[in-house]
């Protein structure tokens, strides 16, 4: 089963400081990476590095430099991009501070990545291709939704629900649109216009067929047909967490096209596998730098699995 990624795809240029300025402040970084990302585009890496599935993606860069690599990154990775566009003006940028804590500040410039409104033929091929297909909210809703549509009638479509957004004040009514809405706690809140996780669980829940709500450390919720399932998280030493999300959506996404099942015949027991390996994958990530740079291979996801469940 094939995984389809519609999304973003930026140059991401990292600086490490020891921590995030404040409005009005200046700080001096010790060292800056410059790494391929994007949201759409990290979790692309992310599916296809957690082993078998074939995956493409869809979505558009400049006629810069750095477009150029960022498509060659993809390929490199054997993602098939015959549905990356190559657009006027410049690719998709983000501005990353990551601190001592790990923690990051993201301001992403969309260039390309907002430019696209809608999909091209070839690009409407390769959507009708998808098993499975994954999208995010770094691109206009507009191709969201045609991608949505565009899907065949037996392939899931995963929403990631990032950055935040009120959905339902944008007209996307969340059933019928998404079989898995993944959100953090933070999109949780934006996504169902509440104030606790708790609550929020409960209003998206019933809204969608499958509910993924990550926590960080705190592992993750799985709720699917009336049954919830918590996942714990791998404790680890984490340096940056930037595209830690994506690793976990990819991966789940990826574990959802190896079991060969249709979006009819989810359950939660499914559904917690693919928390589980997606947790694995975002724990080794967040040891390393960088967003692509830090996806982690299936082997390594497989050997933590193995040591989580022993321990
Ligand atoms: O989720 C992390 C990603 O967000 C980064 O790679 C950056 O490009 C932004 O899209």
């Amino acid at each position: 089963m094939r995984v389809v990624v519609v999304g973003s795809i930026n140059q991401d240029v990292v600086a490490h400081v020891e921590r995030i300025p404040s409005p009005g402040e200046t700080v001096l970084a010790s060292s800056m990476l410059r790494s391929g990302g994007g949201k759409g585009a990290n979790q692309a890496v992310a599916a296809r590095r957690a082993g078998g599935a074939e995956v493409a993606f869809v979505g558009a860069v400049g006629v810069d430099v750095e477009g150029t690599q960022l498509r060659r990154a993809l390929e490199h990775d054997g993602i098939d991009v015959a549905g990356l566009a190559q657009l006027e003006g410049p690719s998709g940028i983000a501005l990353i501070s990551v601190d001592s804590q790990a923690e990051n500040a993201i301001v992403v410039i969309p260039g390309a990545n907002g430019r696209i409104i809608s999909l091209s033929d070839s690009q409407r091929t390769v959507v009708a291709e998808a098993g499975v297909l994954l999208t995010q909210l770094e691109i206009p809703l507009s191709l969201v939704a045609e991608a949505a549509a565009g899907r065949r009638a037996d392939a899931w479509h995963v929403l990631n629900a990032a950055p935040a957004s009120p959905l339902a004040s944008e007209g996307v009514e969340l059933r019928g649109f998404v079989d898995v809405l993944i959100v953090n706690e933070h999109e949780a809140l934006d996504v169902s216009g509440t104030d606790h996780v708790a609550e929020a669980v409960a209003v998206l829940s019933a809204r969608v067929p499958a509910l993924v709500v990550t926590l960080g450390g705190a592992g993750s919720i799985v709720v699917c047909g009336g049954e919830r399932v918590d996942i714990r998280s791998f404790p680890v030493e984490a340096v940056d967490t930037t595209g830690a999300g994506d690793t976990f959506c990819g991966v789940f996404a990826a574990t959802l096209a190896a079991s060969g099942r249709a979006p009819d015949s989810v359950d939660v027991s499914l559904l917690a596998a693919a928390a589980r390996a997606g947790a694995a994958a975002a724990a080794l990530a967040v040891t390393r730098l960088g967003a692509q740079d830090a996806v982690p291979s299936a082997a390594d996801v497989a050997a933590l699995l193995i040591e989580g469940a022993s321990s």
